[in-house]
This record gives C-alpha cells, structure tokens and sequence, in this order.
C-alpha cells in the first residue's frame, strides 16, 4: 500500500527502512523522503514505525525469556 503519494513510498519500503535502522521520521524524511512534502503521511508512517518497533520490543522479550 502506498503510504506517501508524493515520494511514492509504500509500507513496505517503510518496515524495510525500519529493519536497516531507521526509527525516527527524521531520519524516515532523509532515507525516502517521507513527510518532507505535503506531510499527509507522516501520521500513517509513525503508526508504520512504531508498529516495527514494538515487534522489535516483542522479539527482544521472548528471546529473554527463552532460557539457554
Ligand atoms: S504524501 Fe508524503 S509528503 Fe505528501
């Protein structure tokens, strides 16, 4: 699904971004271009990154709680 229509950037260019790093819009607006035009999918795109970080954060506590 094409989230920023200006940049013609999708949600999945988005997690890709995320997974290489990328966790702020700041740094969304630098790697593609999100945000930085009309600013109608800056919210949709946070949404887009948190939702990768909490996966991260869910990932994170489950290989925690795995014992060795
Ligand atoms: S839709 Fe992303 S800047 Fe316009």
């Amino acid at each position: 699904m094409y989230v920023c229509l200006c940049h013609g950037v999708t949600d999945r260019d988005i997690r890709e971004a995320a997974e290489n790093g990328v966790s702020s819009m700041r740094q969304l607006g630098k790697e593609l271009g999100v945000g930085t035009q009309c600013g109608r999918c800056a919210c949709t795109a946070r949404g887009i990154l948190r939702e990768n970080r909490s996966q991260d954060y869910l990932s994170l506590a489950n290989m925690l709680a795995t014992p060795a």
